[in-house]
């Protein structure tokens, strides 16, 4: 497990951070994570991807990148129970020491926390805790905000509650739908999300109850209004 109170000793971890990437569709957050570290800009590994549906166009991305991936179908458990211990057990198969959320549309039971505290970041699209769950930019655009944006956070046992990481506004425009809403967010995960893994990465992240904090510069430049 990666040590994430530890600033010195994590940023002097001598190998890339191996990640599991989970996935339900698109996976174009799971893109910006994998050309972010063809570029080198990711200090992490992704050793491996997982969907809960074969019909994830992610997993077709992974496997044009070369990346192993596997498929724990949500209809084929019984409960979130069972289901969360075979993806827990699946990422460790992939010998993955985090969980990367990117568009995974379903909710872990508390195992996952405890096999892989501190260790499980998700994107959101919304400035939590406004908007939490799965409908974050149709019910920005419904309740009129003026601004939204993204949120990458720890995993924590309640939905889109954990601590965190990093936020970046987005503002929403008179004649915005939740289509070009959700598009000009998505723009923001793509560099956002990268960015915070990076920095996990990096050592630079460390976590004490709710509070992060992200050392040095690491993501400065990040956090603007667009
Ligand atoms: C992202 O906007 C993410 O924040 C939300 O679902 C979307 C997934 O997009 N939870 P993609 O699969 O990464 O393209």
């Amino acid at each position: 497990m990666v040590p994430t109170t530890s600033l010195l000793e994590s940023a002097s971890m001598p190998t890339p951070l191996p990640i599991a990437v989970l996935v339900s569709g698109s996976g174009s957050n799971l893109q910006a994570l994998i050309d972010a570290e063809r570029r080198g800009d990711l200090g992490a590994t992704i050793v491996g991807v997982l969907a809960d549906r074969p019909d994830a166009y992610g997993l077709r991305r992974a496997a044009t990148a070369g990346i192993p991936t596997e498929v724990i179908d949500w209809g084929s458990h019984d409960d979130r129970a069972e289901f969360t211990t075979a993806v827990c057990d699946a990422v460790q198969r992939m010998g993955a020491d985090v969980m990367v959320l990117a568009g995974f549309m379903r909710i872990l039971a508390p195992e996952a926390i405890e096999r892989f505290p501190n260790a499980i970041i998700n994107v959101h699209p919304a400035l939590l805790p406004a908007f939490p769950g799965a409908h974050a930019v149709e019910q920005a655009i419904a309740e009129g905000v003026k601004v939204s944006g993204v949120t990458v956070h720890f995993v924590d046992e309640a939905v889109d509650h954990g601590p965190i990481i990093a936020q970046e506004a987005v503002s929403v425009l008179p004649d915005d739908n939740e289509t070009s809403l959700h598009q000009r967010l998505q723009a923001v995960e793509h560099r956002l999300l990268p960015a915070v893994v990076a920095a996990f990465a990096a050592g630079f992240i460390s976590v004490e109850g709710r509070t992060v904090t992200v050392a040095s510069d690491a993501l400065a430049g990040l956090g603007s209004r667009t």
